[in-house]
């Protein structure tokens, strides 16, 4: 194992702990029986020790903002030295800590009165940015903002995630002002500590015809590709961001995060296939087909392990270090569970040969938690949990993880 490569697991603090000021828990009637979830924000010391069994030497977490902001007007300190807490035992084992401050959820005050699509909401969110950034100046490795594109698509398009808004013109203003947090959060990290390293978390696809015969679905699937992954890369290298959606008029604007990146995190999970059917918004329809034989996920998502390479190809083109911020797969079979994670790292290190500069993989999830959108049947954890006991239990994939990190040389 090359001591700088990073091998780690990722999480997200309200999938693993809830909390009753976020937005996000009024909007699920799941979380209702289960508002602290796994409990892991009591039971994080002994989570905290899977990762020194698993033998990772990254983890990837959030602060949950609703904890620390539980009102407009009030800091919980509390809840500060909570991550400050969680950072402190990872440095003591020799665990580089990787942060996100943002994780989809908000807290409830901000979304009624600030959500992303008011302008406010960016100095909102940075008082908080400045908040944790200088509590926790011991991190290096930080995400601003997790999945930018599936937080929009879904809030403002779809509508299925809060603040559960469809209307393209308040989708434009949210990503508008997203993007200039991210960029006024990373001068801000930077000004606090010069060396950091400082990403978004971008959900990444491949995408693919239905029908490859189908010139509409072949088209689709052109949109996809430009728009849902290279369209926020090319925003990096250039400050404009341009977006084309079928059947609607192109849109170009400013955004002011040209070079705003350290590296770039990409999550990965799946290739999709798309349809043309006029009856969908959009006339899209998405499809999860399991063309390869490899089997799909418990979330019906195709296991495209080839796909990885051609993203991490598209994000080279930034050249800048990448890491893999998450990959993973929803499955009770663990057999399946390790065959996904061997078939990624393979694909990594291959890419690793051709000089695409890869420096960190982290799968996701440490422990099985609360899915958006899904509830709790999707296992993606290293570790079980058993949610009438929130007892943790290794999966046969949390061994082969360690061996897989502790045998491959070239990483
Ligand atoms: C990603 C999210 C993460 C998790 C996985 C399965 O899109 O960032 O929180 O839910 O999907």
């Amino acid at each position: 194992m090359r001591p700088d490569f990073l091998w780690g697991v990722a999480t997200s603090a309200f999938q693993l702990e809830g909390s009753v000021h976020a937005d996000w828990t009024a909007w699920d009637p799941a979380l209702q029986s289960k508002p602290d979830v796994t409990r892991h924000y009591h039971l994080f010391r002994e989570d905290l020790k899977l990762l020194k069994e698993l033998g990772v030497n990254a983890y990837r977490f959030s602060v949950e903002w609703s904890r620390i902001q539980p009102e407009e007007d009030r800091w919980n300190d509390e809840a500060i030295q909570h991550y400050q807490e969680i950072v402190r035992i990872l440095r003591q084992n020799n665990i580089e800590p990787m942060v996100t401050l943002h994780h989809f959820t908000n807290p409830q005050w901000f979304s009624e009165r600030y959500p992303w699509h008011e302008a406010h909401s960016v100095s909102k969110f940075l008082n908080y940015v400045e908040k944790v950034a200088s509590a926790l100046k011991d991190v290096k490795y930080w995400i601003t903002i997790n999945e930018p594109y599936v937080l929009l698509l879904g809030g403002y398009l779809e509508g299925c995630m809060p603040p559960g808004i469809q209307n393209f013109q308040s989708f434009l203003k949210a990503l508008e002002y997203l993007l200039r947090s991210h960029q006024e959060a990373y001068d801000l990290l930077h000004s606090i500590r010069r060396d950091a390293m400082v990403s978004i978390a971008h959900n990444m696809a491949t995408f693919a015809p239905c029908q490859k015969w189908n010139p509409f679905d072949r088209l689709l699937s052109r949109f996809a590709q430009f728009f849902y992954n290279r369209s926020l890369l090319d925003a990096f290298l250039t400050g404009r961001l341009k977006i084309k959606f079928p059947f609607v008029r192109s849109i170009e604007m400013d955004v002011p995060i040209e070079g705003k990146l350290d590296f770039f995190g990409v999550n990965y999970y799946t290739r999709i296939h798309l349809r043309f059917n006029p009856l969908r918004k959009m006339g899209v329809e998405l499809k999860h087909k399991d063309m390869e034989r490899q089997g799909v996920s418990d979330m019906g998502w195709e296991i495209h392990p080839h796909g990885l390479e051609r993203v991490l190809r598209e994000v080279s083109k930034l050249r800048i270090p990448i890491i893999i911020t998450e990959n993973g797969i929803a499955t009770d079979d663990d057999g399946k569970k390790e065959k996904f994670i061997k078939s990624h790292v393979d694909v990594i290190e291959g890419c690793l040969k051709k000089q695409i500069d890869v420096r960190g993989y982290f799968y996701w999830s440490l422990l099985d938690n609360y899915e958006w959108l899904r509830g709790f049947d999707a296992r993606f954890g290293l570790y079980r949990v058993d949610y009438d006991t929130l007892k943790r239990k290794p999966t046969v994939a949390a061994a082969f993880y360690s061996y897989i990190i502790k045998s491959r040389s070239i990483f």
